[in-house]
């Protein structure tokens, strides 16, 4: 059954030839594009749900996260440089594991981006309400700038920046790869900041007790920061408009993970060294789950000049605020105000991209692949997905948001590192540009590693991911299925329109319509 309607992979590139963007990208604008899809709410933010689960041992949290994700991006980039069309990890699929598994990818897809950008407009939210507060003396009250989970009514700025990426997105705007260029400076000079500032003035007695939680707690945050390496795929996605995939792809997919990498391990250990990151609890000791109601009331109690690490929701402003640096953290408060609404228009860009592409192969609604006469955006399937975008922005805490992201992602890298063995077997002659290595040792251990992840989630999120496929098999069975172009008598497989090049690959601004 796995094996139902699998599309050629002759036949997606050479669909691919025939609708060819420009290719434009080089290796070093590859990993720019990734690093600016990977850094944002994840390292400024949920740190301090890292810490209020694993305490100090985050760093090992970092570090196993990290790994999964190194091991997931080794799959990834021999697939992507062997298929470079879009689609990702939905369009691997397809041609590996037929469309039945190609539309549960798909649908995860849908946690993996519109969640995430839901999840980082939380995360910015977070960032305006403290630098309004810290630097112009302004204070939103909470009751409008959190959701219900955290003790307030509605996130407005939430829904704010959700409405203003989305409007941009219709209008079509050409973020430029200077400009991306741009805000990954700002991200990095604010990391480099905090790195040298905390780096020096921490202290041993930071790290003890080391693991307050156990080490479930170190894998659970796992499980919970691996938020912060998502986006790595991004450059996957990027792959028709790059010269020379095969090589340039594989390069940027890796180099922009291990930048971060090393960013976030030196981040995380300053965070815990230079201020302390130890979980609060509550009165009877009891241990308290990040995102829950009787955490936001113990943190209103310890709110003040020492309000703990866990208790902030904007982390690394707060460390450097706390070790004697306002100035720098308000700094810092405003790199990220600047920069994480291009992680953002990432995520909602790419969710676009994927019910494009699904559009395209007739498994969702031909409305969805609908592109605006003068703006030559799909402006219908992305005021959809920015309204959703909105919505669960405005009610949902981040780190709830977060974990479901990870689940949908988590299923997606799974099927990816799958898919690379799979099509090492029944197709090995096929030209492979970059080949995983150690495949057989490298592709299992990401399938492990995503499992091990996946259950370490919490369990609303875990349970929302099956919850969600059965809505997706349900959609497939009365609409998919049936009007897939991959079904003989169907529709030509493909025949749909072509989209402008993505947002953040353009050399310069382009001419208006
Ligand atoms: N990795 C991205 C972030 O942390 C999604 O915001």
């Amino acid at each position: 059954m796995l094996f139902w309607r699998v599309k050629p992979l002759d036949l997606i590139l050479k669909t691919a030839e025939k609708k060819a963007l420009k290719r434009q990208l080089g290796a070093f604008q590859l990993t720019m594009l990734g690093i600016g899809a990977i850094i944002g709410t994840g390292i400024f933010v949920l740190t301090a749900e890292a810490a209020q689960k694993a305490g100090p041992g985050m760093m090992v949290s970092f570090v196993i996260a990290g790994f999964v994700c190194a091991v997931a991006a080794l799959c990834y980039a021999e697939l992507a440089a062997m298929v470079p069309v879009s689609g990702s990890a939905y369009t691997y699929s397809y041609a590996v594991l037929g469309e039945f598994v190609a539309w549960l990818v798909g649908w995860a897809l849908i946690l993996e981006y519109a969640v995430a950008a839901s999840a980082v407009s939380v995360g910015w939210s977070g960032y305006l309400v403290g630098l309004l507060k810290h630097s112009v003396g302004i204070e939103i009250p909470a009751a409008l700038a959190t959701g219900p989970y955290a003790g307030g009514i509605v996130n407005l700025p939430a829904i704010f920046i959700g409405l203003l990426v989305t409007a941009l997105l219709i209008r079509g705007t050409k973020e430029s790869a200077v400009f991306n260029a741009f805000l990954v400076t700002v991200k990095v000079l604010a990391l480099c900041a905090f790195i040298a500032l905390a780096i020096p003035v921490m202290k041993d007695t930071n790290f003890h007790p080391f693991a307050p939680l156990g080490n479930a707690g170190i894998v659970g945050a796992a499980a919970s920061i691996f938020f912060a390496y998502v986006g790595f795929d991004a450059v996957s996605t990027a792959a028709e408009e790059t010269n020379n995939p095969q090589r340039n792809i594989p390069i940027g997919l890796i180099a922009s993970l291990v930048v971060c990498t090393i960013f976030y391990l030196l981040v995380a250990a300053g965070a815990i060294g230079s201020y302390g990151a130890q979980p609060v609890f509550a009165a009877d000791g009891s241990p308290l789950s990040p995102g829950s109601l009787e955490l936001a009331a113990r943190c209103k109690e310890l709110a003040g000049d020492n309000m703990p690490l866990v208790c902030s929701s904007e982390a690394l402003a707060h460390v450097l605020r706390m070790i004697g640096h306002p100035m720098v953290g308000n700094l810092l408060g405003l790199a990220a105000f600047i920069a994480l609404p291009s992680v953002i228009l990432m995520m909602i860009y790419g969710q676009t991209r994927i019910f494009f592409t699904m559009s395209r192969d007739g498994l969702l609604p031909p409305v969805l692949s609908k592109v605006h006469p003068r703006f030559n955006t799909p402006h219908i399937v992305t005021m959809m997905t920015g309204l959703a975008v909105m919505i669960a922005a405005a009610f949902l805490p981040v780190g709830k948001l977060a974990d479901i992201s990870n689940s949908g992602t988590l299923f997606a890298f799974l099927v990816v590192s799958l898919a690379v063995m799979m099509l090492r077997r029944s197709d090995p002659t096929r030209h492979r540009p970059f080949r995983t290595p150690l495949v057989w040792i490298i592709a299992p251990m990401s399938v492990i590693g995503c499992m091990v992840l996946f259950w370490y989630l919490p369990r609303d999120a875990k349970l929302v991911f099956p919850i969600w496929a059965a809505i997706g098999l349900f959609f497939y069975f009365i609409y998919g299925y049936r009007k897939s172009h991959m079904k003989p008598g169907n529709a030509p497989v493909d025949d749909g329109p072509t989209l402008e090049a993505a947002p953040v690959f353009h050399e310069g601004p382009e001419p208006g319509p």
